[in-house]
């Protein structure tokens, strides 16, 4: 089926942020691991694997519009320091993420294309739990202190 070309620049464009974030996920999730923050390993890789399902279900859809995702281009990616700047960097692109998505249902509203509104929601809905979980990463560290927040991550089964 053939789709509207504006909605395939933005689809590919957010396939771009998927793709960048899987890398930078997977990077930190196992600099955590490297550090021996299991839980923290553990997390990040869950979302780096969240992201490989958006990438997915992006490729996907392009695909079903008769035409060819752009897999190829990747934006900057924010390797963070220390654990308190992974979780910092991965915040600020959650939260470009959830304005992206934000943006393209709109214009996937525009152009009558209410499959593709689905699809977007259903991503939007799980950027929004990454930002929670951002947050909540964030909220005990300025509560409890990197050091008391770390020692809890370290523990948990190693993979
Ligand atoms: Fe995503
Ligand atoms: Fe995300």
């Amino acid at each position: 089926m053939k789709g509207n070309e504006k909605l395939l620049t933005v689809l590919n464009s957010l396939l771009a942020d998927e793709l960048t974030a899987i890398n930078q996920y997977m990077v930190h999730s196992e600099m955590c691991e490297n550090w021996g923050y299991n839980k923290l390993h553990l997390d990040i890789r869950k979302q780096a694997m969240d992201e490989m399902r958006h990438a997915e279900w992006l490729i996907e859809r392009i695909i079903f519009f008769d035409s060819a995702p752009t897999v190829s281009k990747l934006n900057t990616i924010k390797i963070g320091k220390t654990v308190s700047e992974m979780i910092g960097n991965d915040n600020n692109d959650e939260l470009d993420a959830i304005r992206s998505y934000n943006d393209a249902i709109k214009l996937a509203r525009q152009v009558d294309d209410q499959g593709t509104v689905d699809l977007l929601t259903m991503i939007l809905k799980m950027e929004e739990g990454h930002v929670d979980w951002a947050e909540i990463q964030r909220a005990q560290i300025d509560q409890m202190g990197i050091e008391n927040y770390l020692a809890n991550q370290s523990k948990g089964v190693t993979t």
